[in-house]
């Protein structure tokens, strides 16, 4: 069992976040995904962010309680999950934070968040990306949700719906930030950059060294 589901408690970046079963624990590699859009999003007064696969709300509310003044968005698709993004959610808007608004809904729903259509700064997501039948420890296979974990044959069905969705709601200029398996470190690129709707598609390695997440930005900006 893992052990933040005995504590009952998550530690991710300054926050500590509740997680049991339904919900996936938070990860410190998902740390610098945030550390990468923080940085993205430094100076920007206001920023319009999406948070797609939200689970405890790890990104979603590091990102509200480290750029005061952010507009977040969460978007959770499992019903069990999105009570724990909402619990931690009020949590953290009673800590002070700005609330953040939680969505239940499918990222690849090309309805989803309709009306931020274009006028989104940054979508960043830790998606499900484990290929379908790999091998995960039994700590992980047990205790995160499915939902949470399996991708499809390659890993990337869920990403693949994630990028339309994020090519239609992001500005031109807009930042995308997708966390991957550390074998889809070409493989994800290569996605992103097929779709024809990003420049500056870049992957980033993680503490270990290994491939851990992909940034690229919205077509169209400077
Ligand atoms: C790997 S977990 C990441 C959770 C959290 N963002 C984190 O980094 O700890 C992926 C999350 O995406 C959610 N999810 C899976 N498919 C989804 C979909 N189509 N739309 C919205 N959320 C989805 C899962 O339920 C899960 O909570």
């Amino acid at each position: 069992m893992p052990l933040q589901h005995l504590t009952g408690r998550a530690p991710f970046r300054h926050l500590e976040l509740a997680v049991g079963p339904g919900v996936f624990v938070p990860r410190p590699e998902t740390e610098q995904l945030v550390e990468w859009a923080l940085a993205r999003l430094a100076g920007a007064e206001g920023p319009v962010v999406v948070d797609l696969g939200s689970g405890s709300g790890a990104i979603a509310l590091s990102i509200a309680h480290e750029h005061p003044g952010a507009r977040v968005t969460a978007v959770e698709r499992d019903p069990q999950a999105v009570e724990w993004t909402r619990h931690n959610a009020a949590q953290r808007a009673a800590a002070g934070d700005r609330p953040v608004t939680v969505l239940a809904g499918d990222m690849t729903d090309p309805r989803l968040l309709a009306d931020l259509d274009g006028a989104v700064d940054l979508v960043v997501s830790n998606p499900p990306y484990v290929p379908d039948g790999a091998r995960v420890p039994r700590e992980v296979a047990d205790h995160d949700p499915p939902l949470a974990l399996w991708g499809g044959p390659d890993g990337l069905d869920v990403v693949r719906g994630l990028l339309r969705t994020a090519a239609r709601l992001l500005r031109p200029g807009g930042a995308l930030g997708i966390e991957h398996a550390d074998q889809q470190g070409d493989a994800l690129p290569a996605l992103v950059r097929g779709t024809g709707d990003f420049t500056d598609v870049t992957d980033h390695p993680d503490l270990t060294g290994r491939p851990r997440f992909t940034t690229a930005v919205r077509r169209g900006g400077d």
